[in-house]
């Protein structure tokens, strides 16, 4: 088969294994499988860029190209639904609509109100050619690339699946709750300003002007508004099972009802259980569902006159402020925590709950002892939302002192300063607060970073305690006979440690870019920039417009690292990791293929044309990843001379293929 057709091969089976994945919930095959296919693909689109196809599966993986939103205007306008809080609302809507029908029988069709934003996606010859948000009901940004990363959103359709060729689809985009939780344990090792929930972080996302960055983040999407007259199906719940045949992420919980209290039962239901959603909802939809009825009960100016929204009250619990304390990050951040008594809200006991930054405490007006009323943001995170200032009179209690923030360091006594423009406060010690410097050496060493397992944080805490480390670059000093002794570090763990440090010596420049803890610049911003410029001292030379050049850098980015790179003790911190040998530049090697990726591939026995570390390398160059033992994870074992017997009998009884030097050297053409 020449190339083309094979492209043209590799994308219908990976739309058809993405549906089988993430639609039917029922891969037929291994995701390394799935990877190596994508590999293939995308290494074959690259060779031939005459066959391009802004739909092809590829694009899930996100584009690099930087991207303004054009408006664009809706076909119809995107409506807004009547919301209510409250059940008298409901059995009234129920009423309205039994009135408006004058007594034909009708049905409700109950669904989640599902909590993120709302989109439209246009298909043109059963191609995605564009997703809009709702913007202001008329005009919306065209977020199309960021769209197509969102792998449930299907970006060519069956043209024998039944859908029309030409059609409009609403519903909505959302950050499942794992993705939101990891992104905010990313942010928060950052001490970036944590998402409050996960409506702010998929609109934040999809905003984004990096694809890349939105398709690392993993949003999904549902869908609930089939628009068309060209489709023949005269309720809306059979349009949504259509809608679920052809492709699309239908919730599988919408229900028909036939009375105010099978509504109220469907309600009670969802009130508790949806918790158990992997997505945040936040109230309940209910629409007329014969489309013929819909149109006779019309539209106000606002919203249908056909459905009502009925939202949930959020939890809330009432307890007692005791004491603010003040927390320094890694930046300086300081953060304000209020301590309270304990109180049971929405299946946790929380004692605590972060105040954010001055400004919060200054709009709440708190005093110490006042009643406060807690909430948990995105059902998660508890936050103050409210005091209760008639307490303060009816307990007699005399009104505890003000809460006013701090003016210095709780750690260093450093005068704290506030940036125009920013809400945080910040200790600007960060040459000397002990917080700030351990925390950098923490992130320094974390996985995502330099990957120093063999170090803990109370490790690192024990050396900065001793003396023996200031900052990242004093790691590589370390000796083992500095180790051991003192602490009661044995030498078989100092020996692991000093190793550890040593191999973190070829984790890769985009690793140490990010390690070195710029402000802003996470781990995708870090893989980018080190993309971009391939070196240290190419972007030591970088003005802020070459900055901005770089996908996902913006103004704030761009300024931050050049800041970093102009500061003298960087400059110097950063001369002596690359004197100790830490990867400052992108080897040519590293970008050798990705034709091993996904790979986890056992080294056995001698060679004769390179060592076991060079193949080692090769592997690691190439994408795969070396591994020790055999397991059912081994894709492969590269074999040499005198392979163990128990080796062989393992890998035989799995199955895994035992390849020879010469065979592996063909498959990468080297
Ligand atoms: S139907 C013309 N169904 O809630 C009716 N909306 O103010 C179109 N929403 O902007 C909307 N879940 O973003 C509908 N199952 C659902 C929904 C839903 C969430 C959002 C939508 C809309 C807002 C209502």
């Amino acid at each position: 088969m020449d190339e083309k057709a094979r492209i043209l091969q590799l994308r219908k089976e990976l739309h058809q294994h993405n549906y089988n994945y993430y639609i039917l919930n029922a891969p037929t095959i291994t995701d390394q499988e799935f990877d190596m296919l994508m590999h293939e693909l995308m290494d074959l689109e690259r060779k031939h860029p005459e066959m391009a196809d802004a739909n092809s599966p590829s694009v899930r993986v996100g584009s690099d190209l930087s991207q303004d939103f054009v408006q664009v205007e809706h076909t119809t306008p995107m409506l807004s639904l009547g919301n209510t809080y409250s059940r008298t609302d409901v059995e009234d809507f129920y009423n309205r609509i039994r009135e408006g029908l004058q007594g034909e029988p009708f049905e409700i069709c109950c669904e989640q109100k599902f909590d993120g934003l709302s989109i439209s996606l246009i298909y043109e010859n059963y191609k995605l050619v564009r997703a809009v948000t709702r913007g202001d009901g008329v005009r919306g940004d065209d977020v199309t690339a960021n769209v197509k990363t969102i792998r449930t959103i299907p970006l060519q359709l069956p043209e024998d699946c039944g859908c029309p060729a030409n059609f409009e689809i609403r519903g909505e985009v959302l950050m499942p709750w794992q993705s939101f939780e990891k992104l905010n344990a990313e942010r928060e090792a950052r001490e970036e300003q944590l998402f409050a929930n996960p409506r702010n972080a998929a609109s934040g996302t999809l905003k984004s002007k990096s694809s890349a960055v939105v398709a690392h983040r993993h949003l999904d999407a549902y869908l609930y508004y089939v628009m068309g007259d060209s489709i023949h199906e005269p309720t809306h719940f059979g349009r949504l099972a259509k809608a679920r045949q052809w492709g699309f992420k239908v919730s599988d919980h919408v229900k028909l009802a036939h009375s105010v209290d099978e509504i109220f039962e469907y309600i009670d239901y969802w009130d508790v259980h949806r918790r158990e959603l992997p997505v945040a909802t936040d109230g309940i939809v209910l629409k007329v569902n014969s489309l013929q009825q819909q149109q006779r009960l019309g539209f106000t100016a606002k919203s249908p006159r056909w459905a009502i929204a009925y939202k949930f009250k959020a939890e809330r619990a009432c307890t007692t402020l005791r004491e603010v304390t003040y927390q320094v990050g890694r930046t300086g951040a300081i953060t304000p925590v209020a301590n309270m008594d304990p109180v049971l809200l929405a299946g946790t006991i929380v004692k605590r709950a972060s105040l954010h930054n001055e400004d919060i405490i200054k709009q709440l007006d708190l005093h110490i002892g006042d009643h406060v009323y807690l909430e948990k943001a995105g059902e998660i995170i508890p936050q103050i939302v409210g005091v209760n200032t008639e307490a303060r009179q009816q307990t007699g209690e005399a009104l505890g002192p003000k809460v006013s923030f701090i003016t210095h360091c709780p750690e260093c006594g450093s005068p704290l300063v506030r940036y125009p423009g920013e809400a945080a406060t910040y200790c600007p010690n960060d040459t000397a607060c002990p917080p700030q410097l351990k925390g950098r050496i923490e992130h320094f060493i974390s996985r995502d970073a330099m990957n120093i397992e063999s170090l803990g944080p109370e490790t690192v805490d024990a050396y900065f305690e001793r003396g023996l480390i200031h900052d990242v670059a004093d790691l590589y000093q370390l000796k083992v006979q500095d180790l051991w002794g003192e602490d009661g570090t044995k030498a078989r763990s100092a020996n692991k440690i000093i190793e550890g440090i040593e191999e973190s010596k070829k984790v890769p420049f985009e690793r140490v870019l990010f390690a070195l803890g710029i402000r802003f610049v996470g781990k995708v911003v870090a893989k980018g920039i080190a993309r971009h410029f391939k070196s240290m001292e190419a972007l030591f030379k970088a003005s802020i417009d070459d900055l901005l050049a770089c996908d996902g850098v913006g103004e704030v980015i761009a300024s931050s690292v050049r800041t970093f790179l102009r500061e003298e003790r960087n400059i110097t911190l950063i001369k002596r990791l690359s004197d100790a040998g830490v990867q400052m530049c992108i080897e040519e090697k590293e970008m050798a293929s990705t034709l091993l990726a996904g790979m986890t591939i056992v080294i056995s026995g001698t060679f004769e044309q390179h060592s076991r570390e060079e193949y080692k390398k090769i592997i690691e160059d190439n994408g795969g990843k070396n591994a020790t033992s055999i397991s059912k994870k081994t894709s492969f074992i590269l074999a040499g001379e005198g392979m163990g017997p128990s080796k062989r009998e393992k890998a035989e009884k799995l199955g895994i293929p035992i390849i020879n030097e010469t065979e592996f050297l063909a498959k990468l053409e080297v």
